[in-house]
C-alpha cells in the first residue's frame, strides 16, 4: 500500500521539480503553474481571448501555457505582436493540425492549415497572383450586389407583411444567407438555394458537411495534446473518414459538372471552380489540393463575414448617433432616388471608420489563427522552443489602454483623428492578422461587410424592439475560434427609401 503511494508522489515530486528547472533554465515565459498530465487544460476559461488578457494582467504581456504537455506562447501586446507577426515572421508561420484538421486539409495539403514551406509558398502565390486579384474581385462584383440587393428585398418583404405589428427580426439568418451565398457562388460557382429561400439537396449536403465538420473538429480531446494518451483518448476515425467520403463525393460532383459545362461552352468562368481547374496543371495541384483549398474558402468566409456585420448592427444600434451620421453621409452621398454600388464606398469614408471601429472591438477571430514555431526564436527576450504553438490576442490589442483612448468607447471619429491601418501595417490593429500569413480574403471580406452595412442603413433605420433597453444588448461572445454573438441581435428595421428602391438588382 505503502510503496505505490511512494512511487507515486516521487513521480509528481520529479515532475514538478523537472517543470521547475525547465522554466528557470528555459527562459520561457512566465504563465500559469501546469498540472502534471493535462497542464493548463481545464484552468483556461471558453472565452479564450477574454481569460488571456486577463492572465496577461497576472503574468504580463507575453506568457506561455500548457495544453497537456504541448507548450502554448500568448502575446497580448501592439509590440509583441509585431515581434511575431515582422521580426519572427517565418520561423513562426507553421500551424498546429489536430486530427480532424489533418483530415479536413488532407494533411495540410490546403492553403489554411499547411506548414510554411514549398506546398504554402506555391498556392500562397496561386492565391495572391490568381484567386484574389483586383480583377477577379471586380468580376465577381455582380454577385455580390445581387446577394446583397436580395437580403434588402427579403428584410423589406418580411417587415412590411401584414399582420405582424412587432416588426422584430433576428438578423443573423438574414446576413448568413448572404455570406453563404456569395461564398458558395464564389467558390463552387452555384447558388444552392433559391429566391424563396428554400434548399436544394446539393445544398443541404453542404450545410450538413459543414456542420458536421464543425462539431468533428470541435470535440475537445486529450489526445491531441499528450501523445502517450492517445490510445486512451482515441480518434473517431469512422467519423472523419466518412466525412472525408462525403466531401469528396461532393466536390468532385462539383468539378466534374464545371469541366463538362467549360468544354461544352468553351468559357471559363471567374469563380474559383474553373479558375482551380484551369490552373491545376500549370501549379501543379493535386485534386487533393484542389477540395480541400475549396472548403477552405468556405471555412473561412463565410461566418467572418456575417459576424463582423452583426456586431457592426448591434453598435450601431447602441450608438445611434454614429447610425445617424453614416446615413447623414450615405444621403449626401449617394442621395434617396437610387441605390449604393461598391463603386460608392470609396466616397463613405465615415462608414469606412465604422468598420474599422467595429473589427477593433470585435474581430470575428479573436486569437487569429495559431501559429506554430518551426525553429527556435526569441520574442519579448524570452525562448520560444521549435514546436510551440504561438497565439496573438487581437482582440487585446484592439482594447489595449495604453494605445487606445477610452478604448470600450465605439468611436469611429479615432480613425479621423489617426489615421491606422488594419491589413497588417499597424500592430495595434490585426483583425486579418498580418506578415506572410495575412488574411487573402481581406479586401473581399471588406467590400462585403462595408458594402452590407451601407446598403442596410441607407435603406432602414434600425431601433430596438419596444421595451428593450441599450443595456439589455447582450455584448457577450460565443466561445469557439470565431466569435458570434452570444444571443443574436434582435431590431427593428424602418424602412426610408421610395419602394421602388428595394428589389434585388439582376
Ligand atoms: C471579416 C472577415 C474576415 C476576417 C476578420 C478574417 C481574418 C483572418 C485571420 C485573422 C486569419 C489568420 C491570419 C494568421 O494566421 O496570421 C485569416 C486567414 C485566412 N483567411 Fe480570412 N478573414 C475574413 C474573411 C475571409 C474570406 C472572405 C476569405 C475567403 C473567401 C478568407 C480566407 C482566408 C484564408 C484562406 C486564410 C488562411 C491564410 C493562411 O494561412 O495563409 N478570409 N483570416
Amino acid at each position: 500500500m505503502a510503496f505505490p503511494l511512494v512511487l507515486s508522489l516521487s513521480i509528481f515530486i520529479i515532475f514538478l521539480c523537472y517543470k521547475l528547472h525547465n522554466r528557470l533554465t528555459a527562459k520561457l515565459p512566465p504563465g500559469p503553474w501546469p498540472w502534471p498530465i493535462i497542464g493548463n487544460l481545464f484552468s483556461i476559461a471558453p472565452m479564450r481571448f477574454r481569460c488571456f488578457a486577463e492572465w496577461a494582467q497576472i503574468y504580463g504581456p507575453i506568457f506561455s501555457f500548457y495544453l497537456g504537455s504541448q507548450l502554448n506562447v500568448v502575446v497580448n501586446n501592439a509590440e509583441l505582436a509585431k515581434e511575431v507577426l515582422k521580426e519572427n515572421d517565418q520561423n513562426l508561420a507553421n500551424r498546429f493540425r489536430t486530427k480532424p484538421l489533418d483530415s479536413v486539409s488532407k494533411n495540410g495539403m490546403d492553403l489554411i492549415w499547411a506548414d510554411y514551406g514549398p506546398h504554402y509558398v506555391k498556392v500562397r502565390k496561386l492565391c495572391n497572383l490568381e484567386l484574389f486579384t483586383q480583377k477577379r474581385l471586380e468580376a465577381l462584383r455582380p454577385i455580390r450586389e445581387v446577394e446583397v440587393t436580395a437580403m434588402i428585398e427579403n428584410i423589406f418583404k418580411d417587415t412590411t407583411k401584414p399582420g405582424d405589428d412587432s416588426k422584430t427580426m433576428t438578423l443573423r439568418g438574414y446576413l448568413g444567407l448572404v455570406s453563404f451565398n456569395n461564398i458558395t457562388r464564389l467558390t463552387f460557382g452555384k447558388r444552392f438555394i433559391n429566391s424563396k429561400g428554400e434548399v436544394d439537396e446539393q445544398g443541404e449536403e453542404l450545410k450538413s458537411i459543414v456542420t458536421d465538420g464543425i462539431r468533428i473538429s470541435g470535440k475537445p480531446n486529450l489526445g491531441e495534446f499528450v501523445p502517450w494518451l492517445r490510445w486512451v483518448f482515441k480518434d473517431d476515425n469512422e467519423a472523419l473518414e466518412s466525412q472525408d467520403r462525403r466531401l469528396n463525393k461532393f466536390t468532385r460532383l462539383i468539378m466534374e459538372e464545371h469541366t463538362i459545362a467549360r468544354e461544352k461552352s468553351g468559357e471559363t468562368k471567374h469563380h474559383f471552380v474553373d479558375a482551380l481547374l484551369t490552373l491545376q496543371k500549370e501549379y501543379d495541384l493535386s485534386d487533393d489540393s484542389i477540395i480541400s483549398l475549396f472548403w477552405d474558402m468556405v471555412q473561412a468566409g463565410t461566418d467572418t463575414i456575417a459576424i463582423t456585420v452583426e456586431w457592426a448592427m448591434a453598435e450601431l444600434v447602441r450608438n445611434p448617433r454614429v447610425q445617424q451620421k453614416v446615413q447623414e453621409e450615405l444621403d449626401r452621398v449617394i442621395g434617396s432616388d437610387r441605390i449604393i454600388d461598391e463603386t460608392d464606398i470609396s466616397n463613405l469614408s465615415y462608414l469606412q471608420h465604422v468598420v474599422k471601429e467595429s473589427l477593433r472591438l470585435h474581430p470575428p477571430t479573436p486569437l487569429m489563427l495559431p501559429h506554430m514555431a518551426s525553429n527556435n526564436v526569441k520574442v519579448g527576450g524570452y525562448n520560444i522552443p521549435k514546436g510551440s504553438i504561438v497565439h496573438v490576442n487581437v482582440w487585446a490589442l484592439g482594447r489595449d489602454p495604453n494605445i487606445w483612448r477610452e478604448p470600450l468607447q465605439f468611436r469611429p471619429e479615432r480613425f479621423v483623428e489617426e489615421d491606422v491601418d488594419m491589413k497588417g501595417h499597424d500592430y495595434k490593429l490585426l483583425p486579418f492578422g498580418a506578415g506572410r500569413r495575412i488574411c487573402p480574403g481581406m479586401n473581399l471580406a471588406i467590400n462585403l461587410v462595408t458594402s452590407m452595412l451601407a446598403h442596410l442603413l441607407h435603406h432602414f433605420v434600425w431601433s430596438l424592439p419596444n421595451g428593450v433597453k441599450v443595456e439589455d444588448i447582450d455584448m457577450m461572445e460565443s466561445p469557439g475560434t470565431v466569435t458570434y454573438m452570444q444571443t443574436p441581435l434582435h431590431v427593428v428595421p424602418t424602412p426610408r427609401l421610395p419602394r421602388n428602391l428595394y428589389t434585388h438588382v439582376e
